[in-house]
């Protein structure tokens, strides 16, 4: 059977693949036109989130495939609707990236209140002159109240870190975790009241039709003026252009960002502004679990082209 890899993944992942005809493709993203004629006679797909896996890719691939093993706890680039119509089971790599991402979660959140970045670049052109009582002054982290927009795996894996940290915990999303409330003394609230109560807030939902620009300009302004935005989710659920006039107006303090809204672009005016922190979709980024999200990813692809069931299939 023919496997496609469309891009260079972790050993471990390739190991389990290898009685398969398995054609891995570059490094970087493959263009389009590349991707699409790779895909031709392919059984099954194992793709990362810069593939969009849609209609045309599927079609792309013909009557013969049967799996598109996502390399990611996300799925928002694959067309659900086209895969049921083609009978193509879709696979990602949940809980083990959960407590990676939301270390990363923690380094933003962090980075941001304590400047960071700003801090970095003052050493590195040489221009610290002097300890300074005034000097980079951002809020306390430890004690605050922070806010999960959606408190799954890696939400909750956050509160376990925000919980070292002294933290009172809030959360909003689509239904109580009574577990979470027992163990955390998390509370729930609703959307506009977690806005205003949180100094710190972590994004942590998927991408759908729903929360696609959840967080916007309507949004900041019920914020705190000192809170601190944190996304490690989807670019998208977050507003670009509204969060860098947040940002640039002080409308809110600080924010640290992983994921963007048309990556690898970043909205202009972020790049200039001080108060952001920005790293380049490494949620996971982990030596030992992306490990894990290759085996997993190869071992959902394996399970349905051997016809067993996968470990994760999205779309049962
Ligand atoms: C990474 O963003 C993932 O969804 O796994």
């Amino acid at each position: 059977m023919n496997v496609l890899v469309t891009r260079e993944i972790p050993e471990a992942g390739l190991r389990l693949l290898e009685s398969f005809d398995v054609t891995v493709l570059s490094e970087q993203p493959p263009g389009r036109a590349e991707l699409l004629e790779a895909a031709h006679g392919a059984d099954g797909v194992l793709c990362t989130l810069t593939e969009k896996i849609d209609a045309e890719f599927m079609d792309a691939a013909g009557r013969s495939l049967k799996v598109v093993a996502n390399m990611a706890v996300g799925y928002d680039n694959v067309d659900l609707g086209a895969a049921k119509e083609r009978g193509v089971v879709v696979t990602n790599t949940p809980e083990v990236l959960n407590e990676t991402t939301a270390d990363a979660a923690f380094m933003l959140l962090l980075a941001a209140a304590r400047r960071l970045g700003e801090g970095e670049r003052i050493v590195r052109a040489g221009e610290w002159k002097a300890w300074g009582p005034k000097m980079l002054l951002g809020p306390d982290v430890w004690g605050k109240k922070l806010g999960i927009i959606g408190l799954g795996g890696i939400g909750e894996a956050v509160v376990r870190r925000a919980k070292g940290f002294g933290m009172e915990i809030l959360y909003t999303g689509h239904s109580r975790k009574e577990e979470a409330e027992r163990e955390f003394g998390a509370r729930y609230l609703e959307l506009n009241e977690l806005l205003q109560e949180s100094d710190f807030l972590s994004i942590h939902t998927p991408l759908t039709d729903e929360t696609r620009h959840l967080i916007g300009a309507e949004e900041f302004e019920k914020m705190k003026s000192e809170a601190v935005l944190v996304n490690t989710s989807r670019g998208p659920v977050v507003d670009e252009a509204a969060l860098a006039d947040a940002l640039e107006s002080r409308r809110i303090f600080a924010a640290g960002l992983d994921v963007y809204e048309e990556e690898p672009e970043v909205h202009p005016k972020l790049l200039k502004l001080e108060n952001v922190v920005l790293t380049p979709h490494i949620g996971s980024a982990s030596i030992e679990t992306r490990d894990k999200m290759a085996t997993l990813a190869a071992e959902n692809l394996q399970a349905v082209l051997s016809g067993k069931e996968p470990l994760h299939s999205v779309n049962p």
